[in-house]
């Protein structure tokens, strides 16, 4: 039996690479370092590759979606601020086709009403919130049992 490798995109929008000095009360004091090897310690057990970016800018996420559409099988986002505001990023997921799964370390809908707005989630195929670094593992098992659905 041969066995594909799942290929997926973690993309973590703007001002996550100050996690662990960000808020720590909100966001908690895991640093994206420690996240994202956690990432890849989980997709090593699981036979998965991950192409891991962080981004300030709304068009470098955007190109970096569409730059990878045929490489990958799913997209694990956190777009952080641009969830509440992105357009561009929200028809960048529509435009690849990719199940994507929505990630937030907070939860969104206990926090201020501005945060209860995603463009995203309508093209998602489903969001987790709220688990602080632990959204992203759950998001990523979560992509994974969709891509082999
Ligand atoms: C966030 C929630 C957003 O509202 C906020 O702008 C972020 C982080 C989260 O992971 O909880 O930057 O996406």
């Amino acid at each position: 039996m041969t066995r594909m490798t799942i290929k997926i995109l973690v993309i973590h929008g703007p001002n996550l690479n100050l996690l662990g000095r960000r808020e720590p009360g909100v966001y908690g004091r895991t640093t994206l370092i420690q996240i994202n090897s956690q990432l890849q310690e989980l997709a090593g057990k699981m036979d998965v590759e991950l192409r891991v970016i962080q981004s300030n800018h709304e068009g470098e996420i955007v190109s970096f979606i569409g730059d990878n559409a045929d490489w990958a099988d799913g997209i694990v986002i956190n777009p952080a601020a641009y969830t509440h505001t992105s357009v561009a990023i929200r028809d960048a997921i529509a435009a690849v086709g990719l199940p994507t799964v929505e990630v937030h370390l907070s939860n969104v809908f206990s926090r201020e009403e501005f945060r209860h707005f995603s463009y995203i989630s309508p093209v998602a195929t489903g969001v987790i919130c709220g688990f602080g670094a632990e959204s992203y593992i759950l998001a990523i098992k979560a992509i994974i049992g969709e891509i082999k659905k």
